[in-house]
């Protein structure tokens, strides 16, 4: 079997075409969207993220600032430039962009972020909304994941999922998403003795570890639906993902390539949140 390939970006450009017409309704209301974009230092991952986020607000007519700062910044100067964001009024959400250097509390900066401009749904309000069920901000990864699924037809309900990885950012937030669409969930990690186990029935599984090619063809189920979220260096400086894409995709029903797959969709799923804030925000 030779797996469909799922083009992640030929469906984030999609979305960013409704995204447009959105923002253009929005416009005729006199709401302008405003995105405010934190990056710290000068890590070329982290730049390259920013960049195509506000390339992707440009498109779509989202305004976007960048807010540059050098790796070492203070905690003080970082809360402050949060706090000043969080007033201003041209701005409907507020991105910081992780990782941030050591010498910052990240847990403490994220959480400076008022919860109505949290558009990465990283402040622990709307972990606990989306932990309950009533999501308000929906970190932008699984979101554009879930968007994935849907548009392709994948079954989710009653179905096996796997999660391999627990980050705050993708794992823990995928796995509550595919619980409450009704899959049954199983989250492995670096303490999970034998992942391959659990992997080996899962009807969609998601990678969202960080290892190159850490999911080969032996620990996949023959048609299941396999989500690539991992990128990574090869040692000639290629961008690859956590499933060994060659072999898997001869065993798999669908798969995400790296680059091209989940990537575009964080962009997207931002720009939808960033208008999803203005429209929330300035209903009144
Ligand atoms: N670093 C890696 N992914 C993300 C993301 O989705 N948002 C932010 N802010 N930082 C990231």
């Amino acid at each position: 079997m030779t797996a469909r390939i799922i083009d992640g970006k030929a469906h984030a450009a999609a979305l960013r075409a409704e995204l447009k017409a959105t923002a253009e309704n929005l416009a005729k209301r006199g709401i302008h969207a405003g995105l405010a974009v934190i990056v710290v230092g000068d890590n070329p991952a982290s730049r390259t993220y920013v960049r195509n986020k506000v390339r992707a607000c440009e498109e779509v007519g989202v305004l976007s600032q960048l807010h540059e700062f050098p790796a070492d910044v203070t905690q003080e100067a970082l809360l402050a430039s949060v706090r000043d964001l969080n007033a201003d009024p041209r701005i409907d959400g507020i991105l910081v962009q992780l990782p941030l250097p050591p010498h910052l509390d990240e847990a403490r900066i994220l959480a400076a972020v008022a919860p109505e401009k949290d558009v990465d749904g990283f402040h622990v309000q709307s972990a606990g909304a989306l932990l309950i069920g009533a999501p308000r901000f929906v970190p932008c990864t699984p979101a554009g994941i879930m968007y994935l699924l849907e548009k392709e037809g994948i079954p989710i309900a009653g179905r096996h999922a796997v999660v391999l990885g627990r980050s705050n950012i993708v794992g823990k937030p995928m796995a509550l998403l595919l619980l409450q669409n009704d899959a049954t969930v199983t989250i492995c990690h670096s303490k999970t003795p034998d992942p391959a186990i659990h992997t080996r029935s899962a009807d969609i599984l998601v990678a969202a570890v960080g290892r190159l090619n850490l999911v080969g063809a032996g620990m996949v189920k023959p048609g299941a639906c396999v989500i690539d979220v991992g990128t990574n260096r090869t040692p000639d400086g290629k961008l690859r993902g956590d499933v060994d894409f060659d072999p898997v995709a001869e065993v798999a029903g669908s798969i995400t390539p790296v680059p091209g797959g989940v990537g575009p969709m964080t962009v997207a799923m931002l720009v939808a949140n960033a208008l999803r804030a203005a429209s929330l925000r300035r209903k009144d």
